[in-house]
């Protein structure tokens, strides 16, 4: 049986390789969507000066987890301002750039409504006009920059929408982990553990193939070895290019597969309990590899390659790295009763990114 491997996304890494924007946009207008502390880091001065005046409209009130509700505005504004731009840069976290996925989707009215509606169909469609999107990640966790996905809350109504669309791979990916050096270490643990959870979700998964596990392996390697060092040495360019290499890794492998369990279980956590999605998508990482093992063995070979053979030895090692960044790894920890998680793992084991697990169909709240 032959299994595919499909991903578009030109990638450049390595550190200045920021500068790359100024080839890959050559005779083009330039719209830039970036997070509120660009400016003040020097990130808005550097695009400027390399763009010069191809640079014609900026966004730079991106606000964590894109929301519905200013998604709209911000929407409308930039296709009645930002029309002729051919090009979106993203810089920033993930935010920023699922931020840009949704604004490069045009809609035939030009209002945001209308793409909401489609989303909520849920149904694939050709978006009546689109830009091309160059993501530069300013956050090693979310590989948004090598994937099609974008994330859309709706907290008001508690609901999440996952956009994506042919044109919403970006063209290209610059990963420079010079950009990444500022990041604070709440948010450095955050992502560094959601694209932990990329790599082990696209194993126990029912869309895994070796190519995926090639990367998946490799990424949580990385994060395993890293994380706590980088979290005591956060200027230290080796471990965030290191980390920021295991994030677009991980994003490599779960382009293909889309996340699971650890995920869809994350959505219910962060809408209605308010946790942060890296560390949403990977408090329960010990568990769903409990759920998940034993299912396949061909599956458990892949996760052995990481863990051994010994299942609770596995576990263990997991929650002790857990754990050694403050990350609390029970339910009950974040004030979810023993029935609420119960209900909240049902749940979600019946939700799209639920139904990748291996485990899904034979699971024991089923
Ligand atoms: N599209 C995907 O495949 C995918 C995958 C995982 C997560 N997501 C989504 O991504 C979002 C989370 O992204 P994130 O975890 O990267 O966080 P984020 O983009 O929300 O950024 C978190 C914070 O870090 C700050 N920040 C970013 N870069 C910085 C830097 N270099 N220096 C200092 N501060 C910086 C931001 O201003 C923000 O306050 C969520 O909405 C999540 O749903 C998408």
């Amino acid at each position: 049986m032959s299994q595919k491997f499909h991903n578009p996304v030109a990638t450049f890494f390595g550190n200045d390789s920021l500068k790359e924007i100024r080839t890959l946009t050559e005779n083009q207008h330039v719209a830039l969507v970036t997070f509120p502390e660009a400016r003040s880091l020097g990130l808005i001065d550097r695009v400027q000066a390399l763009l010069g005046d191809r640079l014609a409209y900026i966004v730079e009130d991106v606000q964590p987890n894109p929301d519905v509700a200013q998604l709209a505005g911000l929407y409308e504004r930039f296709w009645q301002q930002a029309g002729h731009c051919h090009t979106v840069i993203a810089l920033g976290g993930g935010s920023a750039i699922d931020t840009a996925k949704a604004l490069i989707v045009g809609t035939q009215s030009g209002r945001f409504n209308e793409l909401l509606e489609l989303l909520a169909a849920g149904q694939a469609f050709t978006p009546a006009q689109a830009k091309s999107l160059i993501a530069i990640p300013t956050t090693a966790g979310t590989g948004s920059e090598v994937t099609p996905w974008a994330t859309i809350w709706d907290s008001a109504n508690l609901k999440k929408y996952s956009l994506h669309l042919e044109c919403t791979w970006p063209k290209a990916a610059i990963i420079d982990p010079q950009l990444m050096l500022t990041v604070p270490r709440g948010i450095t643990v955050s992502t560094g553990l959601d694209a932990l959870s990329h790599a082990m979700e696209s194993i126990w998964n029912v869309n895994a193939n070796p190519v995926s596990d090639t990367f998946a392996v490799s990424a949580i390697g990385d994060v395993l070895a890293c994380l706590p060092a980088l979290c005591k040495d956060l200027g230290n360019l080796e471990l965030r290019a290191r980390m920021a290499l295991a994030a677009m890794k991980a994003g490599l492998a779960f382009s293909n597969t889309k996340t699971a369990l650890a995920h869809s279980i994350s959505y219910e956590m962060t809408l209605r309990h308010g946790l942060p999605h890296g560390i949403a998508c990977s408090f329960t990482l010990p568990m769903v590899l409990g759920l998940a093992w034993g299912r396949d063995p061909a599956r458990d070979q892949v996760l052995q390659q990481v863990f051994g053979p010994d299942l609770g030895t596995a576990q263990q090692r997991l929650r002790q790295f857990l754990h050694s960044l403050d990350v609390k790894t029970d339910f009950s920890d974040y004030g979810v009763d023993a029935n609420e998680a119960e209900q909240i793992v049902g749940y979600a084991l019946l939700g799209a990114r639920g139904k990748n697990f291996i485990g899904a169909e034979r699971s024991p709240v089923h």
